[in-house]
């Protein structure tokens, strides 16, 4: 097969890393992480996420790598290549269209930490001194139309560029640089909410569970966040799987992007609900919680400024190589296997992605009363994507590598670049055996047929 020796890879090890690491944190723990979590009650919601992070995604974020690895293919093309059946094929399809799904709101919040880098620079910050003002200044940009589809489409144009140059020259040199930058300001952030006056309320309400907020609905939030935040259920962790080599160790490498993205998400609860409590608002303001607070905490720190612009640059960089990832998965698809130049995929689907997002950046404005199932079309597309599409991929990939494409297969391949690791500790692959055949897939039932009201 010709195109195979000139598909491209990683340049290195810890480029794909980088790279899923990249697509894995983003808004989904720095924006999206603390407001759901707020949203949910606090304690006992993020430990729930923490339980469905190592029993249901861990061992589906190793069956995603393997299966893109393996085939190095495309999500339709590697379902097309280990079964062939038109069901399994159309999981693939199912991916293609919860990233497209996804791009088109996340690219909108992507838009309003673009537009947050200019107010921090242009000093709007330190007009605010309590958070109703900070609060209202959010919602009085958000209502501005023009505002909100100009950054919304200034974001689309960086993510497609990105994806226009390719895996090694665009996504991976991006993600070396910034991933560590990031790190670095979320934890100066934090230590500036922990000597906040009342801080302790904000650890509290992390900390601190309270069970009786627990609801069916609840745990498939704390699923679909779980999913979500490790890019995890729509193909993305499987396309950048198809880049790397065999002699790359799978299972330490989502243990490394585990490990990271959860960090990164719990910093960022420390550092927005310390706020949130020290300055009086609301856990439960939704979207816009991280625009409410942060501006006030920049404002009460030495370098405020500095800082505020940097966090806000940093943001839209994560949120980019998070984005580049989820365009990079429907780019793949048409240029492996419909044989599209790459830079025509780029452009016709950033741009349907656009047209698509339009009425998720009207839902805080135009579209404020428009209401499908009681959800804005914003939150309608996030539910349907999150809560639903992801965790019914990760049920159906669990499904696949465990019983159809089977483990005899999969085994001799996860081992590849792992010997050493499974030689120590052999009893790591029954384990995870088991949570791939058993475990995942029938929680994952059983919570989306409790949400559903069924069970
Ligand atoms: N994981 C990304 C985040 O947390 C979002 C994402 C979801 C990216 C699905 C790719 C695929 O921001």
């Amino acid at each position: 097969m010709a195109k195979k020796a000139t598909r491209e890879q990683w340049g290195s090890k810890l480029g794909f890393i980088l790279a899923a690491a990249g697509s894995a944190v983003g808004l989904g723990n720095i924006w999206k992480f603390p407001y759901v979590a707020g949203e949910n009650g606090g304690a006992a919601f993020i430990l729930i996420y923490l339980m469905c992070i190592l029993v249901i995604a861990l061992p589906v974020l190793l069956a995603e790598i393997l299966i893109g690895r393996t085939t190095q293919r495309n999500p339709v093309g590697a379902f097309k290549q280990l079964s062939g059946k038109p069901f399994w094929v159309a999981v693939g399809g199912m991916g293609i269209l919860a990233g497209f799904i996804i791009l088109s709101f996340y690219a909108v919040v992507s838009g309003w930490s673009l537009g947050y880098i200019v107010e921090a620079a242009t000093g709007k910050f330190y007009e605010f001194n309590q958070i109703g003002s900070s609060g209202a200044h959010f919602t009085d940009l958000t209502q501005n139309t023009l505002w909100n589809i100009s950054y919304f489409a200034a974001f689309m144009i960086l993510t497609m560029v990105i994806v226009y140059y390719g895996v090694q020259k665009g996504i991976e040199r991006g993600s070396k640089i910034m991933m560590p930058l990031l790190f670095l300001i979320l934890i100066v952030l934090m230590i500036r909410g922990l000597t906040l006056e009342g801080a302790e309320k904000g650890l509290d309400f992390i900390f601190n569970p309270d069970w009786s907020a627990i609801t069916g609905k609840t745990i498939l939030v704390a699923l679909g966040q779980a999913f979500f935040t490790l890019s995890l259920g729509m193909g993305a962790m499987l396309t950048y799987g198809s880049y790397m080599s065999k002699k790359d160790n799978i299972p330490i490498s989502a243990v490394e992007i585990i490990i990271l993205d959860t960090l990164v998400a719990l910093i960022s609860g420390v550092v927005i609900f310390t706020a949130v409590f020290a300055t009086g608002e609301s856990p439960n303001v939704g979207p816009g919680l991280i625009f409410h607070t942060l501006p006030i905490v920049f404002t009460k720190m030495p370098g405020g400024l500095f800082f505020g612009v940097l966090f806000f640059i940093l943001l839209s960089i994560a949120a980019l190589t998070s984005a580049i990832s989820l365009l990079e998965v429907v780019v793949a698809y048409f240029v492996d296997d419909k044989n599209w130049q790459r830079h025509r995929a780029v452009v016709i689907f950033g741009f349907f992605t656009f047209l698509l997002g339009i009425p998720s950046a009207l839902s805080f404005n135009i579209l404020a009363d428009f209401k499908i199932f009681g959800l804005t079309f914003f939150d309608l597309m996030d539910y349907l994507s999150s809560n639903i599409l992801l965790p019914l991929g990760g049920l159906l990939i669990s499904v696949f590598v465990g019983w159809v494409w089977g483990l005899d297969n999969a085994i001799p391949n996860l081992k590849q670049g792992a010997e050493n690791l499974f030689n120590k500790f052999p009893w790591m692959l029954d384990i995870w055996v088991v949570f791939i055949r058993y475990f995942a897939p029938i929680l994952i039932f059983l919570v989306l047929l409790n949400a559903l009201g069924i069970i």
